[in-house]
C-alpha cells in the first residue's frame, strides 16, 4: 500500500514512526513531514491547507490511504475532497469534522441528544452574551464557536474576566471570525482525560485514555499550550469508566451524527471532565490529540494499518491486541517564550544520545534543517516519549533521555505524569 501522512508535526511523526513498520505498508509520504519524519517517510513539499495539490499528490501518486492528522484540513473537507477523486483517507469529512470546526454545532447536537456535556448557551450578540454570564455567575467559560488553534476556550475565573473574553472574541475579533458567535459554558471540575475511540461511520471502536498537561509551567500554571506532555493509560479511567464513557457519551454522539447524516470515520477525540457527577463532554476534537498521539502510538499493540483502514472504508473492525500494561510519557521540549513569543533557527544537540536511551523516542514536532544542522522550527520542538513497564519507569527515562538534549531557551514541565488526582 502506499500511504500519506498530512501534517508535520510531533502527532505526524508517532504515527508516521507507526506506520513505516506496517508489512502493509510499501511506500510511506508525509506532506510537509519534519526532518524526524523523513527518517521514515518520503517528505513533500505541500502544506496541510494546500487542498488542491493534496488532492493532486494523491490521485497522481496513486494513494491508497490518506491519514489526515491536524484539524484544520478535516474542517475544510479534505477527506470529502479525497473521497471524490477516489482514494480512501483517516479522518471524517467536513460535516462530521463538524463536531470540532464549530462549538456551536457540538454543543447543540449533545444538547439534541442528551449527550452529558457543560450547561451552556449560544450567541452572536456580545451584550446578550455578558448577560448571561452575569445571570450564571463566575468561574464561566467563553468559547469561539470555530477553530482558534487551541486558544478558543477560555476560563473566566470573575465576570471582568468573562466581560473581557466576549470583548476578545466578539469585538476585538481576537480569533477572527471563528469568534462571531460564542458558547458561554459552566466551568467544570474534576480530573481531565483525553479519550480516543475510532469510528467506521457505523460502529465504535474505542481505544485508550491519555492525560495532557496543557498549561506551560509545572504544577498546572501559567498560560494555556498545545500541551506541554502526556501520559497513558490514565489510572483514574478504568475499565468501568471506560464502559461508561461509550455508552453514555461515544455510542450516542457517533449514532447522532449518522442520525444528523454526518456519520462519522475516523478518530473521535473526547476532552472529558470527570465530575463528581459523571463524565461530561467539555470539547470534541475530530483528530489525535498532541502531545497525547505519541504516548498512544509508543504503547499501541500490533498494526495501526488495519483499524484506520477499516474507519477510512468503513468497514467491520479486525481484532485489536489487548493494549499492554506499559505506561507511557510524552515531554514536550518547547522554544524559550512559548506559548508567546519565540526565536526559530537555534542548533539542537543531542536528539541522537537521547534516543539511545532503553525505551525512548524522540519526535520531531518543530524541528528543520540548515546546512544539515538539526535547528528549532516551532514553539514545541521536540516530544521525549518513553514506554516502560511503569509509569515512573516511563517518567524517570523520559527525563533522563531529555538530560542528553540542549538548544538555546529551552524548556519543559519537569512533571508530567505526576498530576494527583483533582481532590
Ligand atoms: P479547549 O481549547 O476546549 O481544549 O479547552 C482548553 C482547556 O480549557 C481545557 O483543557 C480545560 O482545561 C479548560 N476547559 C474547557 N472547557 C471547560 C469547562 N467547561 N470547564 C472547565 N474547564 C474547561
Ligand atoms: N492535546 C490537545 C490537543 O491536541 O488538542
Amino acid at each position: 500500500m502506499r500511504v500519506l501522512v498530512v501534517g508535520g508535526g510531533g502527532r505526524e511523526h508517532a504515527l508516521v514512526w507507526k506506520l513505516a513498520q506496517s508489512p502493509l505498508v510499501q511506500r510511506l509520504y508525509a506532506a510537509p513531514g519534519n526532518p524526524g519524519i523523513a527518517r521514515h517517510a518520503t517528505c513533500v513539499a505541500l502544506a496541510t491547507d494546500a487542498l488542491d495539490d493534496l488532492v493532486a499528490f494523491a490521485r497522481d501518486e496513486g494513494i491508497d490511504l490518506t491519514v489526515v492528522g491536524p484539524e484544520a484540513p478535516l474542517v475544510a473537507g479534505l477527506v470529502d475532497r479525497l473521497a471524490q477523486a477516489g482514494r480512501a483517507a483517516f479522518g471524517p469529512g467536513a460535516r462530521a469534522a463538524a463536531i470540532e470546526g464549530s462549538k456551536v454545532f457540538a454543543k447543540g447536537l449533545m444538547a439534541r441528544h442528551g449527550i452529558p456535556t457543560a450547561r451552556f448557551a449560544t450567541f452572536d450578540d456580545p451584550a446578550h452574551a455578558r448577560r448571561y454570564c452575569r445571570e450564571t455567575g463566575a468561574p464561566i467559560v467563553v468559547k469561539a464557536d470555530g477553530l482558534a488553534a487551541g486558544k478558543g476556550a477560555i476560563v473566566c475565573r470573575t465576570l471582568d474576566e468573562a466581560d473581557a473574553a466576549v470583548g476578545e472574541c466578539m469585538e476585538r475579533k481576537a480569533f477572527g471570525s471563528a469568534g462571531t458567535r460564542v458558547v458561554v459554558e459552566e466551568f467544570l471540575t474534576g480530573e481531565e482525560v483525553s479519550f480516543f475511540a475510532l469510528s467506521n461511520g457505523r460502529d465504535p471502536f474505542p481505544l485508550a485514555a491519555a492525560q495532557d498537561h496543557k498549561t506551560v509551567f509545572d504544577g498546572d500554571r501559567g498560560p494555556n499550550t498545545g500541551g506541554m506532555g502526556a501520559y497513558s493509560p490514565v489510572a483514574s479511567f478504568d475499565a468501568a469508566m471506560e464502559r461508561r464513557v461509550m455508552e453514555t457519551i461515544v455510542g450516542p454522539t457517533l449514532a447522532a451524527l449518522a442520525k444528523e447524516g454526518a456519520p462519522y470515520r475516523g478518530v473521535l477525540y473526547a476532552g472529558l471532565m470527570l465530575t463528581t457527577d459523571g463524565p461530561k463532554v467539555f470539547e470534541f476534537n475530530c483528530r489525535f490529540g498532541d502531545p497525547e498521539c505519541q504516548a498512544l502510538m509508543v504503547r499501541w499493540p500490533g498494526d495501526l494499518v488495519p483499524l484506520l483502514l477499516a474507519a477510512a472504508r468503513g468497514d467491520a473492525w479486525p481484532a485489536l491486541a489487548a493494549w499492554p500494561s506499559q505506561a507511557s510519557v510524552c515531554v514536550a521540549l518547547a522554544s524559550g517564550g512559548y506559548p508567546g513569543k519565540y526565536a526559530t533557527g537555534l542548533p539542537i544537540e543531542g536528539v541522537d544520545a537521547a534516543a539511545r536511551h532503553a525505551g525512548v523516542r524522540v519526535f520531531h514536532a518543530g524541528t528543520a534543517l540548515a546546512d544539515g544542522r538539526l535547528v528549532t522550527a516551532g514553539g514545541r520542538v521536540l516530544s521525549v516519549t518513553a514506554v516502560a513497564a511503569t509509569l515512573q519507569g516511563a517518567i524517570d527515562a523520559a527525563y533522563g533521555a531529555i538530560g542528553e538534549i540542549r538548544f538555546e531557551g529551552m524548556h519543559y514541565r519537569t512533571d508530567i505524569g505526576r498530576r494527583r488526582p483533582a481532590t
